[in-house]
């Protein structure tokens, strides 16, 4: 049987994949492959097995011998089969080893209703991580793209492509998707994932922001190599660049590469240096930049709790205490007390002017939240105008959840609490007065109008309602509890 040759390094080649990838496609098709077929076959614990190298769930799920359970059997649990099994399920010679396992592993992801399959090297766990290594779909990645607005759009660049996932995702709804990455093979990654889905995705090879110079993009997504570490061991984690430097360049270049209105979101980790102030240092990075910045602080980790994480992800088995010991050193050496973890969004102005806002952000978030991005830059163009003349409206998913205990009267209600169910969900508590005019606020009267009613209903110069509730107001429109 024809194989493909393993590179040197112990990595395939992805382009030589390429010409067959219809077939594999047509392979999938054929047996029911997709995300859902496959948690039903494996259990929804068969990624947690395979990353710890625990093959024995996945073999005895998949004895079958059924195309599915062959194709479960070469691309996600990546071992070999029968050339007679691998023919039956339509599996080309070219995807095969010399040793009947396939030469890269497919993953299916569904997110938000979108179903995408994003073929990467094979896992980490027993094997360890090459540098030039393309990994599949992490939490990091999940992340990028549960924060990324899923409107319509011309023109949107995946920076930092890897496996393709954004740029896949992208497809769904932008006319034009260009990927890029200074992995060569993540380049060539990426391209596979876009024929095995049969669309197109111009795929280019460079560094940052080079492979689009003087272009423009309605939207910018970007996982870059984010982690700050001593040296560039990894490329997919790793930039070279000292410290946050990545992303406090990615931050200042951007722009550049953002049409009028267009939109950036970008995962990015930043220092908190001993003396300086931490969120002055993010905010600093949109200095003259010409956007309009959003940044969601999701973590701050101290050194020690960043660094473990991180040599755990890479299973770096007996070299841990020798990196972890470097690398805890280096923080040291550069007074840091804790790194940042956020994702970042930014809007391009027209009139060169912008500002920043930063928020810590502890809950669960929704599923899905990239619509916020969009919705709290317009919610920052209202909150520049006089929020008396607007006309609210209390977003739907918005609930009021009372607590009661009950008196001599009947129930007496202890607390009021406001709760999201979509985008960050936001919660808080309010009074009945908040309650009140939230209850009002549906869209038909502006807000001077409510104002006036409640204090006509409570016995108040409207003059004190207004002084009063304003600043509630405020605070619940930069949170979307209101929105214009
Ligand atoms: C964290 S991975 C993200 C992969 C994928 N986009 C995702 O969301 O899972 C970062 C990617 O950036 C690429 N990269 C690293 N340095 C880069 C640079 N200077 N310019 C462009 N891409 C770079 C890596 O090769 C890697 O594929």
């Amino acid at each position: 049987m024809a194989s493909v040759p393993a590179v040197s390094a112990g990595l395939p080649d992805p382009t030589l994949l390429l010409a067959d990838a219809p077939r594999v496609r047509a392979a999938l098709d054929s047996a029911g492959w997709s995300a859902g077929a496959l948690d039903d076959l494996l259990g929804v614990t068969a990624r947690t097995h395979l990353d710890r190298d625990e093959l024995a769930p996945v073999l005895r799920r998949t004895r079958d011998r059924s195309p599915l359970a062959t194709l479960a059997r070469l691309f996600v649990a990546g071992v070999a089969v029968d050339d007679t099994d691998a023919r039956a399920a339509g599996v080309p010679a070219s995807w095969l080893l010399a040793d009947g396992s396939a030469a890269i592993r497919l993953q299916p992801v569904a997110h938000g209703g979108v179903e995408v399959t994003v073929p990467h090297d094979a896992g980490r766990a027993a094997a360890g991580v090459h540098p030039e290594q393309v990994l599949g779909v992490g939490a990091a990645s999940l992340t990028l793209a549960a924060a990324t607005p899923r409107r319509t759009v011309a023109r949107v660049l995946d920076l930092g492509t890897g496996c393709g996932i954004q740029a896949l995702l992208a497809e769904d709804h932008a006319d034009v998707v260009v990927a890029t990455d200074r992995n060569p093979r993540a380049v060539a990654f990426t391209a596979l994932a876009a024929a095995l889905a049969g669309v197109d995705i111009d795929a280019r090879s460079g560094d940052l922001l080079e492979p689009v110079a003087g272009e423009q993009f309605d939207l910018v997504i970007s996982n870059p190599p984010f982690v700050v570490s001593p040296g560039a061991r990894y490329t997919y984690r790793d930039s070279g660049l000292d410290g946050d430097e990545v992303c406090r360049r990615l931050v200042h270049d951007l722009p550049s590469a953002l049409a009028p209105g267009g939109i950036a979101v970008l995962l990015v980790n930043w220092l908190h240096i001993e003396g300086e102030d931490g969120d002055e240092r993010v905010r600093g990075w949109f200095a003259g930049n010409g956007c309009d910045g959003w940044v969601v602080q999701r973590e701050l980790a101290a050194p020690e709790d960043y660094v473990t994480a991180w040599l755990r992800d890479t299973d770096e088995g007996s070299r841990f205490d020798r990196l972890y010991d470097e690398w805890v050193d280096w923080f040291e050496q550069r007074r840091v007390e804790a790194v940042a973890f956020g994702v970042l969004a930014m809007r391009r102005r027209t009139d060169g002017s912008g500002s920043v806002v930063l928020e810590d952000v502890v809950q669960t978030v929704a599923a899905t939240w990239g619509d916020e991005v969009l919705d709290h830059f317009a919610r920052r163009d209202a909150l520049a105008t006089d929020l008396l003349d607007i006309c609210w409206r209390l977003r739907d998913d918005v609930r009021l959840h009372q607590v009661a205990s009950r008196d001599d009267d009947g129930w007496l209600v202890e607390s009021s609490v406001l709760q999201q169910s979509a985008g960050l969900r936001w919660s808080g508590g309010t009074d009945d007065h908040g309650a009140a005019l939230l209850a009002a606020c549906d869209g038909t009267m502006p807000l001077r109008t409510l104002f006036a009613l409640l204090a006509a209903g409570a016995g108040i110069p409207e003059s004190e309602a207004v002084g009063q509730g304003l600043p509630v107001v405020r605070r619940l429109v930069e949170q979307g509890f209101l929105v214009p």
